[in-house]
């Protein structure tokens, strides 16, 4: 059967991640979590001192990013693919919601967006690959032949987000993730460089009643009338 390549975009912690992954399982797909490769880029920011409370220094940054090596490492047991930063599995550090609150000022960096959308592009440059991100339908494969774009209020997304943190064992507060969410929102759409939008083309699903069931079988079976 033909292979395809499924872009899933949409607003900050739609659970688009949860749903690409099930639909790259089940058809034996690669997944590729485009927004785990700013996390890791803002990460390194962090780490070596580019990024303070107070100040982000874009031009070190942009400078540095020939050190900044991202890969991505099958983990058996997980059923998906772990993001490396220069050789260390960072999948849980680039979580947090200090993570969150600058990812999408380097995001907003064209020469970071220049390396990342290079490698995405790579990693699905033979088909059968479905990726999830902001500008995925519109920028990194444009041709692709099924788009989904993810919706769902606010609320609901802090409220599953906060969820996933406190359960992982994060101290933080509901309101905290709400406003990191509505800001990566207001960010994501109005950055210059490949903003946040819906592709033309792209399918709406706004799954704040729908339960992860219900997504998966219809994103399923979008899938299934486009093969
Ligand atoms: O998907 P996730 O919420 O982990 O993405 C983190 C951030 O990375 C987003 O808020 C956005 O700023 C950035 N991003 C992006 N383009 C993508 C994927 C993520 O700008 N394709």
């Amino acid at each position: 059967m033909n292979k395809i390549t499924i872009a899933i975009d949409g607003v900050s912690s739609t659970g688009k991640s949860t749903i690409a992954k099930q639909i790259a399982k089940y058809l034996g797909y690669i997944y590729v979590d485009s927004g785990a490769m700013y996390r890791a880029v803002t990460l390194y920011a962090m780490q070596n001192g580019l990024i303070t409370t107070n100040d982000f220094n874009v031009e070190a940054l942009i400078y540095q990013l020939k050190n900044v090596e991202i890969s991505f490492k099958y983990n058996e047991a997980l059923g998906f693919a772990e993001v490396y930063l220069n050789g260390s599995n960072v999948e849980r550090s680039i979580r947090t919601l200090e993570v969150s609150g600058f990812v999408s000022k380097v995001a907003a960096v064209s020469e970071v967006r220049q390396k990342l959308v290079a490698i995405q592009q790579q990693l699905g440059k033979d088909k059968g690959v479905v990726m999830d991100g902001r500008d995925i339908g519109t920028v990194v494969f444009p041709n692709a032949e099924l788009k989904i774009f993810m919706t769902a209020s606010a609320e609901t997304r802090a409220q599953r987000r906060y969820k996933e943190l406190t359960d992982r064992g994060d101290k933080i507060t509901y309101e905290s993730v709400l406003k990191n969410v509505q800001e990566r929102d207001y960010l994501d759409s109005t950055r210059k460089d490949s903003p946040l939008i819906k592709a033309d083309d792209a399918i709406e699903i706004d799954n704040s009643t729908l339960s992860l069931n219900e997504q998966f079988d219809k994103v399923l079976g979008l899938v299934k009338m486009t093969l």
